[in-house]
């Protein structure tokens, strides 16, 4: 069976860098989209020069609202149409609502939300077509609220119902739906979310190629949702029946030094 093409978004490092390798590994066309360019193009000169395919490189700034057209049809232009899309680009931010700044609190609904849906509709006829997949990179985040980095685990939280929803809608349609929701992974993520976040760290950090794994097995085994780690599933199956009070308070302390 041939290996059908998948685009990658958030391909520079972290979780998305480390899906491109399992790929790669197997004999996907990749196309990899982030703004690092040169970070993507040591990652191709990688994946090339362990026998893989070289993948087509897009930098941009998938926050912007032109985004998912400009990279479609910078793809277009490659001769690229993908049948597998993975939405990993996405970014959160640690601190008060009230103290952290707007622009950058409202990029996060540009990008984790906006790219990640805007990316779906563009691309789910190509992957319908082709009997393809999708992979949307949501959190434990998404299981509750969170103090302290609130506009994150909310859009999340959108992340995780978007998905199951499009799952169902696309139900005997050829084409799958899948949630990764990880913990604390090592990775980029925490350079850039700042404030109080070493307490998130404590809650059994998982390396980024251990959770792109078990998104990469749930995604072909066609799984709804993936929450990699036994501390993570644990922590979401109980999630639900912990009151919200509580919940609250405890996420403050641990976001908020609180
Ligand atoms: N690490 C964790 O603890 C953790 C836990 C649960 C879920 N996640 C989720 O996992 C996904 C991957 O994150 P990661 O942990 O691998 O972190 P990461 O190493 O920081 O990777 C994030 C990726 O997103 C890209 N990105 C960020 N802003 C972008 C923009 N405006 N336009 C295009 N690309 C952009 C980054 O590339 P450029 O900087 O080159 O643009 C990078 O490739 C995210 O959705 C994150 O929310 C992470």
């Amino acid at each position: 069976m041939t290996a059908l093409p998948v685009l990658i978004t958030g391909a520079s490092g972290g979780i998305g860098a480390d899906l491109a390798r399992i790929f790669a590994a197997k004999g996907h066309p990749l196309a990899l989209a982030a703004r690092n360019r040169t970070a993507m193009e040591s990652l191709a000169n990688e994946l090339e020069s362990s026998g893989g395919r070289k993948p087509v490189i897009i930098a941009l700034d998938l926050a912007i609202p032109d985004a998912p057209g400009l990279l479609a049809d910078a793809l277009k232009a490659e001769g690229f149409e993908p049948a597998i899309l993975i939405n990993n680009a996405g970014y959160g931010l640690n601190g008060r609502v009230s103290a952290l700044d707007s622009g950058e609190q409202l990029g996060i609904i540009d990008l984790n939300i906006r790219a990640l849906t805007a990316l779906t509709l563009k691309f789910l006829p190509s992957i319908e077509k082709s009997h393809g997949r999708i992979l949307n990179v949501a959190s434990t985040a998404a299981f509750l609220p969170g103090p302290g980095m609130a506009i994150y685990y909310a859009s999340k939280a959108y992340v995780l119902s978007f998905s199951q929803a499009l799952s169902q809608e696309m139900e005997g349609r050829n084409v799958t739906v899948t949630a990764l929701c990880p913990g604390p992974t090592a990775t980029g993520f925490f350079d850039r979310v700042g404030g109080h976040t070493a307490k998130l760290k404590k809650f059994g950090m998982m390396d980024a190629m251990t959770v792109a794994q078990a998104g990469y097995d749930g995604l072909m085994a066609g799984r709804r949702v993936v929450v990699p780690g036994m501390m993570n599933k644990v922590m979401t199956s109980l999630m639900p029946f912990v009151p919200r009070k509580l919940l609250l308070r405890v996420m403050a302390r641990i976001q908020m030094g609180k």
